[in-house]
């Protein structure tokens, strides 16, 4: 048996054409969900994103603005930009692309953002509300992550969730997230001394270490649900996730593959906070 491939590319496509819709019917209530994008400096990957990004919005009648500022820029120009895009209505959204210039508190740029327009969910309040459990923007990559578990038709409730990596922007809020969804949750990381042990009793592995190829299939259960995050460029040039696809194929039950997994879903829960922060902003 080999796992079934979760198509994280096709997902990401039906749920934008499910979002352009949504966008066309809230026009004609006079609503266009709108969404800043702040990009500093000149980091080559940022660039990208943040073009991907408005690329986004742009297919899906979404309003953007990007404002690209140059590397020399104060933390007190960029605070003035953002509390100016907190106030102005025709934006529902506001993101700063990070990381920032090192000149710059990151943390301080973050706080600022008003938590009704932070669609990255990465604001404290945007935190707490998730830990809480209550309705808020979630952030992007987690949100993700448990659409494409649902979608691949599983039942997260009652079952074994093991995340393997605590970062603040993944391993940290799907823990939450799948809490919320009833799982019963283990959290993994770089000191964990049974993580082979743990990972092999997971129903559901959640792997997001940024390490190719970390996870072969000793780590993995028979028929699991494995929801590859990571990103790695090889020395070849090519891309592969944190797990080792082809090792664990024929033990998982279901996979996500890198690249056309996780990735394409992170813009698209972007593009559906945005439409979701609008329709609150319009009552
Ligand atoms: N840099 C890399 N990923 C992200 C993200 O999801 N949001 C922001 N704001 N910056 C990023």
């Amino acid at each position: 048996m080999s796992a079934l491939r979760i198509e994280g590319k096709k997902i990401a496509e039906q749920i934008r054409a499910e979002l352009t819709v949504e966008v066309a019917s809230l026009k004609e209530q006079n609503i266009v969900p709108g969404l800043a994008v702040v990009l500093v400096g000149e980091d080559p990957a940022s660039k990208v994103y943040v073009g991907s990004k408005e690329k986004a919005c742009q297919s899906m009648g979404i309003y953007s603005e990007v404002h690209r500022l140059a590397d020399n820029t104060s933390e007190e120009e960029l605070l003035a930009l953002i509390d100016k895009l907190n106030g102005q209505a025709s934006i529902n959204g506001l993101l700063v692309q990070l990381p920032l210039p090192s000149h710059i508190n990151e943390k301080a740029v973050i706080n600022a953002i008003a938590p009704e327009k932070d669609v990255d969910g990465f604001h404290p309040v945007s935190v707490g509300n998730l830990v809480i459990g209550d309705d808020s923007l979630l952030p992007c990559t987690p949100a993700g992550v448990i659409e494409l578990i649902k979608r691949s038709g599983t039942d997260i409730a009652g079952k074994h969730a093991v995340v393997i990596g605590r970062s603040n922007i993944v391993g940290k809020p799907v823990a939450m997230l799948l809490l919320r969804e009833n799982a019963t949750v283990t959290m993994c990381h770089s000191r964990t001394a049974n993580m082979e042990e743990l990972a092999r009793s997971a129903d559901i592995l959640v792997v997001a270490i940024g390490k190719a190829k970390a996870i072969d299939s000793r780590y993995i259960k028979p028929g699991a649900v494995v929801i590859d995050v990571g990103i790695n460029r090889l020395a070849n040039g090519k891309l592969a996730g944190d797990v080792d696809y082809d090792d664990c194929a024929a033990t998982a039950g279901y996979m996500t593959p890198v690249p056309g997994g996780v990735g394409p879903m992170t813009i698209t829960m972007l593009m559906s906070n945005t439409v979701k922060a609008a329709k609150k902003a319009n009552g």
